[in-house]
């Protein structure tokens, strides 16, 4: 297996990463009250350490009332959340690593299994979380407008802390992502309407204050996927030129990198051609795109949360399409929840050291 393509470095704008491997956002929920802990920071440094080029975070939420379904999810947002990730930052460039926090609202949720909730009701375009169930309040234009507000201030923050990148999470259902489906989407005013594009309008005013906090320089990843959780099969957009409609205002609205969610990085987006999600919106935009799912193991990561597990796989295929110039970037999960040194043990051929991923590997920081 010859993975040297994997080790170029990478440049855009404020990142220079050292090779292509992005460590893809995970949530852990081990920072109580929202306050990620030196555990924490000590987590993401050895995944600097092992060479991963550029790290996401987990999720990690902006400043609303109902913005987490979790008290364990880390806020962004709060001296005492801000301190904890400036320690996270700095372990992380000790390290030699680059980072940036996955921005997050997650919209209208399930209630959290321990019976916690948030002070105010969950929010999202309307009620729904998915069809047929309701359990939020849809958002007013004040509302819209503070959590528009309250994006771009996170990713200021981000960029004060000495982050290196900010992603905003607009994928798998969560707020952004209700607003782009109509299954959540039923509004009659400027945020809704019966296309794609016209319900891409609160990302893009997302993505523009995003842009305007943070400046020209400074890179900027959107997290996106056709599928929900609560529908896997399910295409946002059906064909070229639906996916055209969804990212070109997107684009315009100052997003450098398409982070294109997938479960499995080698299924084709649409039929005719083998160009997956991340081969499609690079065609399309021209932007630099990063794919995931399920590199270098053979089970996808819904299975993951099953309770299933996942053996190391062949890297050929992912090197095949990343040599082609589908994407730029690739980004790893459960490998790296399993292994600090995935990255490194890939570079140096320790094939035989891989530890596939395991259920275990949710329940600790390793
Ligand atoms: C435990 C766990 C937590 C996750 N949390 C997030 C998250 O906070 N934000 C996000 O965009 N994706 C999240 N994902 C999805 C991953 O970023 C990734 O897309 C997915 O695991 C597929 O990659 P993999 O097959 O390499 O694991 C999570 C996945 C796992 C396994």
């Amino acid at each position: 297996m010859n993975t040297d393509s994997l080790f170029n470095p990478f440049s855009l704008k404020s990142l220079n990463i050292k090779n292509r491997i992005v460590m893809a956002p995970m949530t852990r929920s081990f920072s109580p009250n929202g306050i990620p802990t030196d555990e924490v920071a000590n987590y993401y440094g050895k995944r600097a350490a092992g060479d991963v080029g550029l790290i996401l975070s987990e999720g990690t939420v902006i400043n609303r009332p109902s913005s987490s379904s979790d008290p364990n999810i880390p806020h962004f947002y709060g001296d005492q959340a801000l301190a904890g990730w400036k320690k996270v930052i700095d372990e992380v460039h000790q390290a030699g690593g680059l980072m940036g926090p996955q921005i997050w609202h997650q919209g209208v949720m399930d209630n959290h299994a321990s019976g916690w909730l948030p002070s105010a009701p969950f929010e999202g375009p309307s009620s729904f979380n998915k069809p047929g169930f309701e359990n939020g309040v849809p958002m007013t234009d004040a509302a819209i407008a503070d959590t528009i507000a309250a994006f771009g201030q996170a990713a200021a923050d981000a960029k004060a802390l000495g982050f290196d990148t900010v992603e905003i999470h607009g994928a798998h259902q969560y707020l952004i992502d209700q607003f782009f489906w109509d299954g959540t989407n039923n509004r009659t005013d400027i945020y809704g309407g019966k296309t794609l594009a016209e319900r891409t309008r609160f990302a893009v005013e997302v993505i523009k204050e995003v842009r305007k906090r943070v400046g020209e320089d400074f890179a900027l990843i959107l997290r996106l996927s056709q599928f929900k959780p609560a529908a896997y099969d399910f295409k946002l957009a059906k064909n070229e030129q639906e996916m055209e409609q969804w990212l070109s205002p997107l684009t315009n609205a100052g997003v450098d990198i398409f982070h294109c969610s997938q479960r499995r990085f080698w299924e084709p987006e649409f039929e005719g051609s083998d160009l997956n999600f991340a081969g499609w919106a690079k065609k399309i935009t021209g932007k630099a795109t990063i794919t995931v799912g399920s590199v270098g193991l053979d089970g996808d990561f819904f299975g993951a949360f099953a309770g299933q597990s996942s053996a190391p796989s062949s890297l050929d295929e992912l090197v095949r399409r990343l040599d082609r110039g589908d994407f730029d970037l690739v980004a790893v999960g459960r490998p790296l929840l399993a292994d600090p040194n995935w990255a490194q043990k890939i570079k140096n051929n320790q094939t035989s050291s891989l530890k596939g991923f395991s259920k275990e590997a949710l329940m600790e920081l390793v």
